[in-house]
């Protein structure tokens, strides 16, 4: 079983110091296999909240993959910056951490996009070079990984089809998003058969909340079985708020009773 941490919209330079040690502290606890990191790490992309980000990641206590979201781009009253170098600031800011971050072990195939623009603020295109390089990287995966894809926007559009369909037809499982500050689970199903489930985490650390608390996402993943367990805030702590399970079945995902003999709580 592979244990995946999602977290998103993290925005130092606008956190809750007390929610930022709770958050670290509920990672310590769960002791995932994995941390993913979807994006807007800072809130304006200034070198002291890079700091601040680089500080909390080290403290993490598990491989860490990240990508960069629209707040980690020079900012659009920096234009020179912001159109020729935009992402020189995160590169430079976290080292180690890949511009096309994968991991891949016989378990888990985890591909991560950069899905932000230096003209647009918000975007959600899965371009023709992410396709490629989701393909390429694919080609080698254990048969048996579950394959995941993780990026900053919700996929609105694909080159060449509808993003959800298109990464169905990749054979993705999971795909995992943020910049919305909201959590939403969702089993999405192709026209041609063939499913996945989206996981959009809220912001985890920031107080730039919409009607949601903090929180972050834990995915437990065991084969055919997968558990999504909502992390929300309390006030104090970190606790679970919801479940939910997946079975695969015939290479379709569908909903599952709680999958207590797979998942014990
Ligand atoms: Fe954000
Ligand atoms: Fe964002």
């Amino acid at each position: 079983m592979k244990t995946i941490a999602h977290l998103s919209d993290l925005h130092f330079g606008r956190t809750e110091t007390k929610v930022v040690a709770a958050l670290l502290s509920d990672l310590e606890r769960h002791r995932p296999d994995l941390v993913i990191i979807s994006g807007d790490l800072t809130q304006r992309a200034r070198s002291h909240q890079f700091a601040e980000a680089r500080a909390f990641l080290s403290h993490i206590p598990a491989p860490v993959l990240v990508v960069p979201g629209n707040h980690d781009l020079y900012p659009l009253y920096r234009p020179f910056s912001r159109i020729f170098r935009p992402r020189n600031k995160f590169h430079r800011s976290l080292p180690g951490h890949d511009s096309l971050p994968v991991w891949k072990d016989d378990q888990v195939v985890a591909i991560g996009l950069d899905s932000t623009r230096s003209l647009r603020w918000k975007s959600g295109a899965l371009k023709g070079a992410h396709l490629d390089h989701l393909e390429l990287t694919l080609a080698d995966a254990p048969e048996t990984a579950a394959r995941v894809v993780f990026l900053h926007h919700p996929p609105s559009t694909a080159s060449g089809g509808h993003p959800y369909e298109t990464l169905v037809n990749h054979g993705i499982d999971l795909v995992l998003t943020g910049h919305v500050h909201h959590a939403h689970v969702e089993l999405i199903s192709s026209d041609h058969g063939g499913s996945l489930v989206l996981v959009q985490a809220t912001t985890a650390c920031s107080t730039r909340l919409r009607e949601d608390s903090n929180g972050y996402c834990l995915v437990r993943l065991d084969g055919d079985h997968m558990e999504v367990a909502i992390q929300g805030w309390s006030g104090d702590i970190f606790h679970t708020i919801r479940h939910h399970c997946f079975e695969k079945k015939a290479r379709i995902w569908r909903m599952a009773p709680h999958l207590s003999h797979v998942f014990p709580s």
